[in-house]
């Protein structure tokens, strides 16, 4: 019985470590998956949005992610799934500030504040402002967002639409 006492909490600590790692690859995937969309979807190239959106819907485990987690994890990848069959990149702004939304929802519920790096675009800022749900980051953005609502923008919601508008508005490559 004190065996079980000890070895119980010792077994669980170190699956929890290997939980982890694999659940931080996962989440590298995530970033640099929903950064290349974003960027495909800048240059104008369908193809590649398309396939960054395959990424985002892959099944791949994630081991040990908290039960009520797991719609919005299915949430990311059914937004992926969307982007990968999407008929033209114009259409893909508001499934963009959708992805966005859900991984900010996933970190808010389980209480992460994932840290990543500033980006270059205000677009990537806000995307991973929201995403990340930092706010930090989006205070950085927000002025230079100003044509679509940015400042007065406060709540996760209403910077999702700001940034629906943002994306629409980028040049349209040739
Ligand atoms: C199902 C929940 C969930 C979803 C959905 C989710 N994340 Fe995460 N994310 C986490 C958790 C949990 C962590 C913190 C790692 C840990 O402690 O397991 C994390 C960490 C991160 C990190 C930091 C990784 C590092 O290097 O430490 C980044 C960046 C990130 N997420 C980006 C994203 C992006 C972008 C999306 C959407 C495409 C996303 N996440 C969707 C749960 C989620």
């Amino acid at each position: 019985m004190i065996v079980a006492v000890w070895w119980g909490p010792v077994a669980c600590m170190l699956t929890s470590e290997q939980r982890l790692d694999q659940r931080i690859i996962e989440m590298r995937d995530h970033e640099i998956d929903a950064f290349d969309a974003l960027d495909a979807y800048a240059r104008g190239d369908l193809g590649a949005l398309r396939e960054a959106g395959e990424r985002l819907a892959r099944e791949d485990d994630v081991p040990g992610l908290p039960e009520e987690a797991g719609p919005m994890l299915r949430a990311v990848r059914s937004v992926g799934a969307s982007l990968s069959s999407v008929s033209s990149v114009a259409d893909a702004a508001p499934q963009l500030s959708t992805l966005a939304g859900s991984c900010g929802s996933c970190h808010e519920v389980l209480e992460v504040s994932p840290a990543a790096p500033d980006r270059a675009k205000d677009f990537e800022q806000a995307f991973f402002a929201i995403a990340l749900r930092d706010e930090e980051r989006w205070s950085k953005v927000a002025d230079a967002l100003t044509p679509h609502g940015g400042p007065a923008a406060t709540t996760w919601s209403q910077r999702q639409a700001v940034l629906t508008r943002s994306l629409s508005a980028l040049p349209k490559p040739d």
